[in-house]
C-alpha cells in the first residue's frame, strides 16, 4: 500500500468531520458574532453555512489588516499598460477610499440589502465600489464591460439596483469603448430604473451626464463622510453575479458573506500557497468570477497584494507583458486563462521575451476558465520551468472544485487533468440515472450535497430555478453541467459541458441565447449555434441559419446583419463572426437539431450517420457549407 500523502490526509480529515474542518477554517475570519450552527440543512435550496454568524466582508478584506499593522502594505496595484499608469493603494488607502465610497453610496440611499450594479472597466474604482457595497451590507452585481446594453438591461431588470456605478469608458486596444451610452440605453430598455448613477469620468472620454440622476463618482467620493462597516448575517448575500445559463435569461448566482469569506481565505494557502504580504495576480477581469474571487476578495481577505491589470496578454505592448508584470511586482502566483497562454505562445513561441525578465519570485502558474489543452500546459511549463496547475471551477462554485495544492505538495504534472477534488467537494461521475459510476468511467460530474462554503447557495430571488438547474436531475447531488471522469488515482479529467454553454477565450457564453438573437432576424426560419474548435480562443461560435423561402438576398448581406445583431444584443465578447446559410439543418426524426454532430463536422471529425437522423443528406449539405 502506498503511503498517504499530505493531500490524502487533508482530504481524509475533511471527509471524517466536514463540519469541524470548516469550523477550523472559519477561525481565519473576524466575526462580530460567531455562528450558531456550522451548517444548517434546513435553510435555502440545500442548506447554508455559518447560520447565525455575523461579519463584514469589507472589514475582513481591509480594516482588519490596517488594525493589524499592515496599513502601509500595498493592497491593490493597478497596472494599466492601456493608459501607461501604475497606481498603488495601500491597505490604509483602500480603507480611506472604501469608507468614503460607501459614504457616497449611503448618501444616495444605499443600505443593507440594496443592490448596486457596477458596469466598470478594470480600474481600482471597480474593486473599491465592490468593497464599498460590502462595507454597507449592500449587494453588488458587476456586469462585464464586453456585454451589450441589452444584456446589461436584463441584469438591471432582475437585480433592481438602487444605484449603478459605471465609468465614461473602457479601453480596448485600438478603441475607446464608450460605456455611458451603453448604460443610458440599458436603463432606457429596463423596466426598473436606478435612483442614481455614479460615473467615473476617465480622461480618455467625457461622458454626458443626465442631470438629477448622474453624479461624478470622484466628486461624490470626495464629498462623502466615511462610512463604517455594517455587520451582516453570514447567510446574507454579498453579491449577485450573472452568468450564462441554458436559456437566454442569465442566472443570478448569489454569493453569501460568511461561507465565501471562509472558503476564499482558506483557498489562498491551501491551493496557492500564499500568505499575507505575498503578491498574487489573477489576470482576469472583475466582471468574471475569477476577478471577483481572486483579484478582489481572496487576496485581500488573506492580506496579500493583489494586481489589477488593465491590458492584454499580447499587444500591450507585446507578448512579454505578463512576464513584465510578474517581474516588476514580484508576483508569486499568476492565475490566468489558457487562452492568454495560447495568445502568448502564438506570438512568441520560443518565449524570447521571457528572457528579459527576472521571474525568480514566481512560484507557479494556475490556469482555469476553460480546459487547458495539453500542448499549451506543456509549453507553459517548459518555458517557465515552474509548476503549472490547471484547476477546474465555475461561477456557481466561486472557487476551485478540483486543483493542485501547494500547501500539500503539488501532484505530478498531468497535462489535461484538472487536479483532484478540493477538501469540501465529494465529487463523482454519475450516469444519466444518477448512479455513481466506477472510477475511470466518464459521466456527469456531480458533487454530493452539501456544497462547501463559498459556493452559490441559490439564484437571486429564485430558489426554485436553482433547484431545477442544478439539484433536481440527481437528487442529493449538485450537477456541475460538465462531463468528465475521476480516474483510478483520483485525478479528475473535465472534458466539456453537457449543455449549451461554450467557453470563448475563457468567457462563458450560451449558444442558446445566440440562437434566440439569430431567430429574431426577419429572414431567419431556423438556426443552430455551436462552439467550434479555435486555435486561440479554445472555442468560437458559428451560426448556421436556414432562411425563410421568401428571402432573396445575397448571403453575405444577411450574414453581416446577423453578426452585427449578436454584437448589438449580446456584445463584442461573444466573438460571433461567422454566420452561414444552409439549405436545411440535420435533425432527428423527432425534430431535434443535431448540434453536437454539426460541431464535430466543423471540427473536421469523421462522424458516423446517427441512427436517429431524419435525412442523412443534410449532413453532407452542412459539411459542404462548413468546409467553404
Ligand atoms: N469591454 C469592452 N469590450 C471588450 C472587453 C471589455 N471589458 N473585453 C473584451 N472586449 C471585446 C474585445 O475588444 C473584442 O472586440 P472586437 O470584436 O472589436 O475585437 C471582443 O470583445 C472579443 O474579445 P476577446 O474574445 O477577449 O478577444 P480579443 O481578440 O480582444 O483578445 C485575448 C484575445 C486572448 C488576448 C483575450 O481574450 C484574453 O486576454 N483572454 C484572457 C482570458 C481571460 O482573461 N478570461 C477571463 C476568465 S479567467
Ligand atoms: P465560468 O462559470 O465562466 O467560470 O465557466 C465555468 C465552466 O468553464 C466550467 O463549467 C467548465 O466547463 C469550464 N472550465 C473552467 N475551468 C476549467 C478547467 N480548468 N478545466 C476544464 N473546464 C473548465
Amino acid at each position: 500500500m502506498t503511503e498517504a500523502t499530505a493531500y490524502d490526509r487533508a482530504y481524509g480529515a475533511w471527509q471524517q468531520d466536514p463540519l469541524a474542518w470548516w469550523e477550523a477554517a472559519a477561525e481565519g475570519i473576524d466575526w462580530t458574532k460567531r455562528w450558531d450552527t456550522v451548517f444548517d440543512p434546513s435553510l435555502g435550496a440545500y442548506g447554508q453555512w455559518f447560520a447565525g454568524g455575523e461579519l463584514n466582508t469589507c472589514f475582513n478584506c481591509v480594516d482588519r489588516h490596517v488594525n493589524a499593522g499592515r496599513g502601509d502594505q500595498a493592497a491593490l496595484i493597478w497596472d494599466s499598460p492601456m493608459t501607461g499608469q501604475l497606481v498603488t493603494h495601500t491597505y490604509k488607502d483602500l480603507q480611506t477610499r472604501t469608507a468614503k465610497m460607501a459614504g457616497a453610496l449611503a448618501a444616495l440611499g444605499v443600505g443593507r440589502g440594496d443592490r448596486v450594479i457596477l458596469y466598470m472597466p478594470m480600474v481600482p474604482e471597480a474593486a473599491i465600489g465592490m468593497l464599498a457595497c460590502a462595507r454597507l451590507g449592500a449587494i453588488h452585481s458587476v456586469v462585464f464591460g464586453g456585454f451589450a446594453a441589452a444584456e446589461l438591461a436584463t441584469r438591471i431588470a432582475d437585480a433592481k439596483p438602487k444605484v449603478i456605478v459605471s465609468a465614461s469608458c473602457g479601453l480596448e486596444p485600438g478603441r475607446v469603448v464608450k460605456y455611458k451610452p451603453l448604460l443610458d440605453a440599458a436603463i432606457a430598455m429596463s423596466p426598473h430604473k436606478p435612483d442614481a448613477c455614479l460615473i467615473l469620468q476617465r480622461p480618455q472620454e467625457q461622458a454626458a451626464m443626465t442631470p438629477g440622476r448622474d453624479h461624478d463618482l470622484l466628486e461624490a467620493e470626495a464629498a462623502a463622510a466615511p462610512h463604517d462597516c455594517v455587520p451582516v448575517k453570514a447567510t446574507d448575500p454579498l453579491y449577485i453575479l450573472y452568468t450564462s445559463g441554458t436559456t437566454g435569461r442569465p442566472k443570478g448566482v448569489v454569493r453569501d458573506n460568511g461561507g465565501h469569506a471562509v472558503a476564499l481565505w482558506n483557498s489562498m494557502k491551501m491551493l496557492y500557497g500564499v500568505e499575507a504580504g505575498d503578491t498574487y495576480w489573477a489576470a482576469s477581469d472583475v466582471g468574471w468570477v475569477v476577478g471577483h474571487s481572486y483579484i478582489v476578495y481572496a487576496p485581500l481577505l488573506r492580506g496579500c497584494t493583489s494586481i489589477m491589470y488593465e491590458g492584454k496578454p499580447v499587444g500591450t505592448p507585446d507578448a512579454g507583458a505578463f512576464w513584465r508584470v510578474c517581474a516588476q511586482h514580484k508576483v508569486k502566483i499568476l492565475f490566468t486563462a489558457p487562452t492568454a497562454m495560447r495568445a502568448i505562445k502564438q506570438q512568441d513561441p520560443d518565449a524570447k521575451l521571457l528572457g528579459q525578465y527576472d521571474l525568480s519570485n514566481l512560484q507557479a502558474l494556475y490556469l482555469a476558465g476553460e480546459r487547458c489543452d495539453p500542448p499549451t500546459a506543456v509549453w507553459a511549463q517548459e518555458i517557465l520551468d515552474k509548476p503549472v496547475v490547471d484547476h477546474w471551477w465555475q461561477t456557481e462554485t466561486g472557487w476551485a472544485i478540483t486543483s493542485g495544492f501547494r500547501d500539500f505538495g503539488l501532484f505530478p504534472f498531468l497535462p489535461g487533468s484538472g487536479g483532484r477534488p478540493c477538501p469540501g467537494y465529494d465529487l463523482h461521475a454519475l450516469d444519466d440515472d444518477g448512479h455513481v459510476l466506477p472510477r475511470g468511467t466518464s459521466g456527469n460530474l456531480s458533487v454530493r450535497l452539501p456544497l462547501p462554503p463559498g459556493c452559490g447557495p441559490t439564484l437571486w430571488e429564485n430558489d426554485d430555478g436553482y433547484r431545477t438547474a442544478y439539484l433536481s436531475d440527481f437528487p442529493g447531488w449538485y450537477r456541475t453541467g460538465d462531463a468528465g471522469m475521476v480516474d483510478e488515482n483520483g485525478d479528475v479529467w473535465v472534458m466539456g459541458r453537457t449543455d449549451d454553454i461554450i467557453n470563448v477565450a475563457g468567457h462563458r457564453l450560451s449558444t442558446g441565447s445566440m440562437e434566440e438573437v439569430l431567430a429574431s432576424h426577419r429572414d431567419v426560419a431556423e438556426c443552430a449555434v455551436f462552439g467550434a474548435k479555435d486555435e486561440l480562443k479554445g472555442q468560437t461560435p458559428i451560426g448556421l441559419v436556414v432562411l425563410k423561402s421568401s428571402v432573396n438576398r445575397p448571403e453575405a448581406e444577411v450574414s453581416a446583419e446577423l453578426v452585427a445583431l449578436i454584437r448589438e444584443r449580446i456584445g463584442p465578447v461573444a466573438s460571433f463572426r461567422d454566420a452561414r446559410v444552409v439549405p436545411r439543418l440535420p435533425k432527428t426524426r423527432s425534430g431535434k437539431i443535431l448540434r453536437a454532430v454539426i460541431r464535430r463536422i466543423a471540427d473536421g471529425e469523421t462522424v458516423p450517420v446517427p441512427p436517429t437522423i431524419e435525412d442523412p443528406a443534410t449532413l453532407e449539405e452542412v459539411r459542404v457549407v462548413l468546409q467553404r
